[in-house]
């Protein structure tokens, strides 16, 4: 009987789907990761393992895995803790879950933009506190972004997302991705620009790329410097394509205008100057965060199991 290690609670389902195949499945049934010592442990011998973003799958995983292994399948669409040369090289698929959350993240990087330009968090505390003294014409003034540029770095599916609903703001859509879109380019419509070029002349910088070894640190002290002083980061990507620490610097000096952040650099801590900044609207990873979303990606890697431990192929594999 195949066995398949799944690392964290998922949606009923997902478990049912595999036993119904007729897999032995052993999982760490808790919301919080398993230690790396008790992960290297649950996928010993296992012929398929159903991962989360926070499971490192190196070399030390597929040694503890052994030669069964067939199949990593990522609970996500961002393939980051997954050494895809390794598991290339072992013969190990790599499944994951691109398309299923799509205008969910985008709807979370308008969320958290809306809320920096328009300051609804300290205007909430404010008309929370009991403390509001009527409306003045001074107070929480924001940012208009009718007519303003939306920078988009990497116009995959989720950076276009955002981007068609950026257009739906009035916003003109310019992106910087390693090749282009024509598609996405004639239909938004959107421009491609360098990477420089977007950074000083966007009034939203939004990223929606991997991260890579590339990409790490994209938006770093000197990237920061180039952004107007009016210009918003939102990050819904990953937190490391952001170099927190120049990010708070960058913020503290008043070099941007604000950001809003649904993932950081080393989650789940939080840079603590980062948590204070009232510019900064910060989120624990929402993007993801849709009622019944879970049993669409819980299908989704437990398919791509059950196909690819039936000897077939598997549609969403990287
Ligand atoms: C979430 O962060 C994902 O990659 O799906």
């Amino acid at each position: 009987m195949p066995r398949v290690a799944v690392t964290r609670t998922l949606p009923p389902p997902a478990v049912a789907r595999l036993r119904r195949a007729g897999h032995d499945v052993r999982q760490h049934d808790h919301d919080e990761p398993p230690d790396r010592d008790a992960l290297l442990h649950l996928v010993a011998g296992a012929d398929a393992v159903i991962t989360l973003l926070s499971d490192r799958v190196d070399d030390a995983f597929l040694d503890a895995a052994g030669p069964d292994l067939r199949i990593v399948a990522n609970y996500a669409v961002g393939l980051n803790n997954v050494d895809l040369d390794a598991c290339r090289a072992r013969g190990v698929a790599v499944a994951h879950t691109p398309g299923v959350l799509t205008e969910e993240t985008a709807d979370m990087t308008w969320a958290l933009l809306l809320a920096v330009a328009r300051r609804v968090i300290e205007g909430h505390r404010l008309a929370a506190s009991g403390r509001w003294t009527g409306w003045a014409p001074m107070q929480l003034l924001g940012t208009s972004l009718h007519g303003a540029t939306f920078g988009v770095v990497g116009l995959g599916r989720i950076g276009a997302a955002a981007a068609r609903r950026a257009r739906g703001f009035g916003m003109e859509v310019v992106h910087a991705s390693p090749s282009p879109k024509p598609e996405a380019e004639r239909d938004l419509p959107a421009r491609r620009v360098e990477l420089d070029d977007l950074l000083t002349t966007a009034d939203v910088v939004s990223l929606h790329c991997p991260s890579t070894p590339e990409t790490r640190h994209l938006l770093d002290a000197e990237a920061l410097a180039r952004l107007k002083p009016s210009a918003i980061v939102v990050n819904t990507a990953r937190g490391d394509v952001i170099d927190e620490q120049a990010l708070v610097d960058a913020l503290d000096a008043g070099r941007v205008a604000g950001a809003g952040l649904d993932v950081f650099e080393r989650e789940p801590r939080i840079h603590p100057r980062l948590r204070w900044f009232p510019n900064v609207v910060r989120a624990p990873q929402l993007g993801a965060a849709r009622v019944g979303a879970g049993v669409g990606l819980a299908h989704v890697v437990a398919d791509a199991v059950v196909r690819v431990l039936d000897g077939r192929d598997a549609p969403n594999l990287a």
